[in-house]
């Protein structure tokens, strides 16, 4: 029988080797070789449709078409996701739990939380002012673990700090491990779980009294569909859904500084400019250029047929973040840092995707992305502003293979100190 599909297909039994030697370039670098944004190939033993730039974003985020319920691989939801979270529901009990998610995003926290991290920041700024030099990644994730709580009206304790917040990156830095490291993260989520049903069930008891618009308390007393409290492992997931991914921004300000270092004329026009909007340019440029997530899957929900190509049932499809991010056809020489180019982006859902694309409550896009720009924002506006700092030589190159990746020094400061 011939085969009636416009999607290119890689020959060869099985790719997953290739797709952990190439990483964030597996798929440009076929993108490129079969002149395609669809592409087919087998990974995991399983047919996988593979798509790429506006296109494959406006199809993937098409939720008539996929859905997430089966589609995360058992080692990111052992580590990364949690196995009852909102990444994986579809149709109304995804809606009923994002939608509880995003009121936890409204203008009133969003300052309540630019406070928050204006507060811890100079309180490490003292820190590192009595410091040779500090390692920037950990001491982000370190604050950024107690600037989330503190938000989310969890309570922490000093032993607490220093447990919890590296077992919170494990669950963003082992999804892509394999052996002991994977181990490791695995190992984190249990105790984080833990932890995090253990505050659900003080608060549903009344042992503790987080304040009415918090997460912590919004997640807990969060109804079902069938109007009872909410499973607790499915909260739970949910609460770390929250702490989780803010630590993860430790990775965006990381390199935010690595770009404050690369791109000294860029930083000389924040300081002249005098327009708010640079500092926003300048953030959204910095998740553009740089990688985080590479990509994700979803699966077809029922057959349907797309450039001549028979999407069945359950087939595994897999969307690329980076690379349409870094596309020619979208953005004009994206290898370059040019944080003007966001005076003219048309704002699209579907060609600037560091955190997913779609809509926010009907998709599965990031519930966190206002949060992280502006924790960015302001992160940004303190290196360029309010601090001076040296860097000492180090290696601050970063690789494109292991996900997700960031400056192999965890960029070192020396002699942090306010600016006079
Ligand atoms: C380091 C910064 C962050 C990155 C790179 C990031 C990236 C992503 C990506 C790629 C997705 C999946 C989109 C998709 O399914 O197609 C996602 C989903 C999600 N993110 Fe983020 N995120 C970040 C920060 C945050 C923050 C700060 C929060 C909350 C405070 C958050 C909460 C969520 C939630 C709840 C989902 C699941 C949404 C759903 O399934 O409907 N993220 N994020």
């Amino acid at each position: 029988m011939t085969r009636r599909s416009s999607i290119p297909r890689e020959v060869g039994l099985d790719h997953t080797k290739d797709v952990l030697r190439e990483g964030y370039q597996y798929i440009p670098n076929r993108k490129k070789a079969f002149q395609s944004d669809f592409f087919e190939s087998r990974i995991l033993g399983e047919n996988t449709v593979f798509m790429s730039g506006v296109e494959g974003a406006e199809l993937f985020y098409n939720t008539e078409y996929f859905k997430r319920e089966g589609a995360a691989p058992k080692r990111v939801q052992k580590t990364l996701l949690g196995e009852h979270g909102v990444q994986g529901l579809d149709g109304p009990a995804h809606r009923h739990r994002k939608e509880m998610l995003m009121s936890l995003m409204s203008e009133e926290r969003l300052q309540v939380l630019d406070q928050t991290i204006e507060t811890y920041l100079e309180q490490y700024i003292e820190k590192w002012e009595k410091e040779k030099s500090i390692k920037l990644y950990d001491e982000a994730v370190e604050m950024i673990f107690q600037i989330a709580c503190d938000w989310a009206g969890i309570p922490l304790e000093q032993h607490e700090i220093r447990n919890l917040a590296p077992k919170t990156a494990d669950l963003f830095e082992t999804p892509a491990t394999i052996g002991l490291k994977q181990f490791k993260g695995r190992n984190s989520r249990i105790q984080l779980e833990d932890w995090a049903k253990d505050l659900i069930v003080k608060t549903r008891e009344k042992d503790l009294h987080p304040l009415e618009e918090t997460a912590l308390h919004v997640i807990a007393w969060h109804r079902d569909l069938e109007g009872k409290l909410e499973d607790l492992d499915a909260v739970a997931d949910d609460l770390l859904n929250i702490i989780r991914p803010m630590v993860a921004i430790s990775i965006y300000v990381t390199f935010t500084a690595h770009a404050v270092v690369h791109h000294p004329k860029e930083v000389e026009k924040l300081r002249m400019d005098g327009d708010p909007d640079s500092y926003k340019r300048f953030i959204q440029e910095v998740r553009r250029f740089y990688p985080f997530f590479p990509f994700n899957v979803a699966r077809v929900k029922q057959d349907f047929v797309y450039r001549g190509h028979a999407f069945k049932e359950n087939d595994q499809v897999i969307f690329d973040f980076h690379g349409t991010n870094n596309d020619p056809k979208i953005w004009d020489n994206p290898d370059l840092f040019k944080p003007d180019r966001f005076k003219e982006w048309d704002g699209s859902p579907f060609n600037f995707v560091p955190q997913g694309g779609g809509d926010y409550l009907g998709g599965h896009r990031c519930a966190g992305e206002w949060i992280t720009i502006r924790m960015m924002q302001i992160f940004l506006h303190y290196f360029v502003e309010k601090i001076d700092f040296e860097v000492p030589p180090q290696d601050m190159s970063y690789s494109l293979v292991h996900p997700p990746t960031m400056p192999n020094s965890k960029i070192v400061m020396k002699n942090v100190r306010w600016k006079a």
